[in-house]
């Protein structure tokens, strides 16, 4: 490569990098603000692997980056608060799940997102709604939606080593299908285990995708999944 290549390289590398960061710095304080270090560090790794996901998917990667950093947003409001925020949005309570913070802070993460944070890109906020297994009905975009997931789970702070390393490489694969139906195999379990109840949408989930690709079954195309 000629020495003045080198240099346009790196300049653009560092136009780039300080594009990102400028992209990302007030959405970051407002987080720093409302979240522990803990969470924020996790946040960060979300959206770390969410950068490395978007070539992958064919994502936007700002777009990508934003959701993984926002995606638990109202993570550390109290239940009360939520409960507020799910009776703002209209978001049933009709299970005793729905008004876990370990499901409802999804779609809290998303009217934070969207009202305090000023992130307005339908994808993001359809995808952090979702990223707790709660909600019904189609999406915009599955595959956005469940890279989201996959990064929420493979983030480098998680103490998820066996499930990382059995997933990992067909999620960079492209084996989007296959991952989610194996996530929802090992998450429902864990969550078990944990002794909370699965949320009713989370198994039915698991069940879904059980139906497309336990032993062997065809499956469906990515963008066709079922969230
Ligand atoms: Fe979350
Ligand atoms: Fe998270």
């Amino acid at each position: 490569m000629h020495r003045s290549d080198i240099i346009l390289s790196s300049y653009q590398n560092l136009v780039a990098y300080i594009m990102q960061t400028m992209t990302i710095d007030p959405y970051l304080s407002y987080l720093t603000q409302h979240l522990t270090p803990a969470r924020i560090q996790h946040s960060l790794g979300v959206m770390q692997v969410m950068e490395q996901l978007a070539p992958i998917y064919e994502l936007n990667p700002t777009t990508a980056r934003l959701a993984g950093l926002a995606h638990d947003a109202a993570k550390e409001l109290t239940p009360p608060q939520m409960i507020e925020i799910a009776r703002m949005i209209h978001f049933p309570l009709n299970d005793p799940s729905d008004c876990d913070p370990l499901y409802l802070h999804g779609p809290c993460s998303a009217y934070v997102a969207s009202h305090e944070m000023g992130v307005n890109d339908p994808l993001i906020l359809e995808a952090i709604f979702r990223h707790s297994y709660v909600g019904d009905g189609p999406v915009q975009s599955p595959v956005f939606c469940w890279c989201l997931r996959f990064a929420d789970m493979l983030e480098p702070g998680r103490d998820w080593h066996d499930v990382r390393s059995s997933l990992q490489p067909m999620i960079f694969a492209g084996q989007m299908g296959q991952a989610a139906y194996e996530l929802m195999e090992w998450l429902v379990p864990f969550v078990e285990s944990m002794n909370i109840i699965p949320h009713p949408a989370q198994r039915a989930l698991r069940r879904k995708l059980a139906q497309l690709f336990a032993n062997g079954a065809n499956g469906v195309n990515n963008d066709q999944l079922p969230v």
